[in-house]
């Protein structure tokens, strides 16, 4: 039969180009590598007892390669050079000498008759070890600095590292991912050890979190890797909500946009309110669309537009409606009433019973003459039927003319006057006209920041008005993963209007089932915990699988530690408040994680934050 000989594939120079370094210049302990110094340390020497996991705090060591090598031993040479050292510590033993050698001969005799046993009798397979380092640094001194880091942490774990004097080549190539290690390695470096023991030098077994998919959260405390996918469901993970609280500075929005721009890039969709002007640079980077919210032309939500609150009676029961207290089946326009009732308490602050149930009335009307009761159908209603707050205000005037009682009269009067400044004045640009929000893109951000002079009340209205605009969106498509971000959240809180939280509550419970995630992000906890809101505010922080609790202090790290029963440990680590450091909750899993951004993160990131 005849050999069909083996093509051998082209090769492809580019990728070369891109995964080589530029060039590679040996020295005696050293190399440079492209544009970096590097140095291979080679473990030498190893403890008679180690423990699980016992390579792996060197190999999660920041800046450093570790390549292992195994090369089957031949069981019945091993033996027979077993036999033979055993012999010889025997007759030392019984030669005498100083204490300590005896103590010294009498360990090795222990552990060579330990592993003979093992091969012989247990069967057990033996493997020949070389364990090889890599160090890379910028310059002479980072690397004599991160070597002697090294070789200190080996020495901690009972190794000895050393250099590998005049074979800088071949130990690169014994670091290199070619599985080849030269045999001038293994002659240093290289030790028999049973199989047992090599299982439990694995570094994959450090404490980090690692979900196998998704991307890089950060490090842990001994620079393990956490790699996190929170979409994954199962188990102790029903949500991929996420809750970021920390004092200012210490990180937040960064650890928001490293979240978001892997999400990104992983094709979520995005949707971030912004009322600090954070993500706008971000944002212009990733091509992405920046909404100005803040009386911007293209930013209009008009509160009168009927958001659908979807009504799916498969997957709705009463527990989990947007509105508890409502019935189910009820239309779009009547779940809207809700959220007008909502939004013109958090603006109106001081209407009386008697004036709200007026201003619904004349709500009701107004629907009514643009072609919307209750029974319509909104879905496809476009935005310019909807009316909008100057034409409430304009039937609210018409109303104060009609003949009726001075109270009524007085009572149509007040209103219009209350809604004169979103009509026709000051907060006219904010709220008076159709919706003019088109989404272009994947990665939205609403802005907020030219409210910043505002009084808390606008910037908490439209706060609310936003969110129901998304929540709008994200509604839309049970399909579409999409992550909504929500950052300084505690402006959502009124504690007069509780419900405005409530929504943010039931937004934060129900996206779960829209494929969807929710992140709040805040530097106060007790804006949540005040009795009033407390309810929702709790469950707001308790709730997502996914928490990232970073620096705080004072009335915060208090009212963290009781809710989330944080240990001493945990409470000092926080009161340090560093930058890019905080507790990571995911599930039931708890750690010290640490942020950690890369040069091209930041460079996306741009100037929002502070930079
Ligand atoms: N992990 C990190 N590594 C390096 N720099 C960071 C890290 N996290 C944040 N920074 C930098 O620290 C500064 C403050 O961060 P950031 O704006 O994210 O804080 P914040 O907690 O959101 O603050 P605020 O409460 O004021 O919004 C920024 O310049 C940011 O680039
Ligand atoms: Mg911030």
């Amino acid at each position: 039969m005849a050999i069909k000989p083996i093509k051998a594939r082209p090769v492809n120079n580019h990728v070369i180009d891109v995964i080589t370094p530029l060039a590679i210049e040996f020295h005696t302990s050293d190399f440079w590598f492209g544009e970096s110094l590097g140095r291979v340390i080679l473990v030498t020497n190893y403890p008679s007892r180690v423990r699980i996991g016992w390579l792996s705090r060197i190999a999660n060591m920041e800046g450093v390669t570790c390549s292992i090598h195994l090369t089957p031993a031949n069981p019945s040479k091993l033996i027979e050079n077993l036999d033979k050292s055993i012999g010889e510590l025997g007759g030392r033993l019984n030669g005498g000498g100083s204490a300590l050698m005896l103590q010294r001969a009498e360990q090795q005799y222990k552990d060579a008759n330990k592993l003979l046993q093992k091969i012989d009798q247990e069967q057990e397979n033996v493997f020949y070890v070389t364990v090889a380092i890599m160090v890379s640094a910028k310059d002479k001194e980072e690397l004599e600095r991160k070597g002697k880091k090294i070789e200190s942490a080996l020495a901690g774990s009972k190794m000895k590292g050393r250099t590998a004097m005049f074979k800088q080549e071949e130990a690169l190539q014994a670091v290199s991912p070619y599985g080849h290690c030269p045999q001038a390695i293994k002659d240093i470096a290289s030790r028999n050890m049973p199989v047992s023991t090599i299982a439990g030098a694995f570094p994959f077994n450090s404490s980090g979190l690692n979900d196998g998919q998704g991307y890089i959260f950060g490090k842990d405390q001994n620079g393990g890797i956490v790699l996190i996918d929170p979409w994954i469901r199962g188990g102790d993970r029903t949500n991929s909500n996420w809750t970021i609280l920390g004092a200012p500075g210490v990180g937040k929005s960064a650890t928001v946009k490293h979240i978001f721009l892997n999400e990104y890039s992983q094709g979520t969709k995005i949707i971030i309110i912004d009322p600090e002007r954070e993500y706008k640079d971000l944002c212009e980077n990733l091509n992405g669309q920046w909404i100005n919210c803040g009386g911007g032309a293209g930013g209009l939500i008009n509160p009168l537009q009927v958001k659908d609150v979807p009504n799916d009676e498969t997957i709705e029961t009463k527990d989990n409606l947007l509105y508890k207290d409502e019935g189910n089946g009820m239309g779009a326009l009547a779940l809207h009433f809700q959220t007008l009732r909502t939004f013109f308490k958090l603006y109106l602050k001081d209407l009386d019973d008697m004036a709200q149930a007026t201003l619904e009335e004349v709500l009701e009307e107004l629907y009514k003459i643009h072609d919307i009761v209750w029974a319509t159908d909104t879905s496809r209603i476009p935005n310019e039927q909807y009316p909008v707050l100057r034409d409430l205000y304009n039937l609210m005037n018409e109303k104060a003319k009609e003949k009726g009682t001075a109270t009524m009269r007085e009572r149509y009067e007040k209103l219009a006057t209350l809604l004169r400044r979103s009509a026709i004045g000051a907060d006219s640009a904010l709220w008076n006209g159709h919706t003019t929000i088109e989404v272009k893109s994947d990665f939205i951000v609403l802005d907020t920041h030219d409210l910043q002079e505002s009084d808390d009340t606008i910037k908490r209205t439209q706060y609310f008005n936003i969110l129901t605009w998304a929540w709008q969106q994200l509604s839309k498509n049970r399909e579409e993963k999409v992550l909504l971000g929500v950052d300084e959240a505690y402006l959502i809180v009124d504690p007069e209007v509780p419900r405005a939280l409530q929504f943010l509550r039931n937004v934060s419970k129900r996206i779960r089932k829209y494929k969807g995630g929710l992140a709040v992000i805040t530097h106060s906890v007790i804006d949540f915990l005040d009795p009033t809101v407390r309810r929702h505010g709790q469950a707001l922080l308790d709730d997502p699988c996914f928490k990232f609790f970073m620096g705080t202090d004072g009335k915060n790290l208090e009212e963290l530690t009781k809710i989330m029963n944080l240990t001493e440990a945990e409470q000092e680590m926080l009161a340090k408040k560093k930058r890019g450091h905080g507790l990571l909750i995911a599930g039931s899993k708890r750690l010290h994680a640490k942020v950690e951004l890369a040069d091209h993160e930041v460079k996306l990131f741009g100037k929002g934050g502070g930079n």
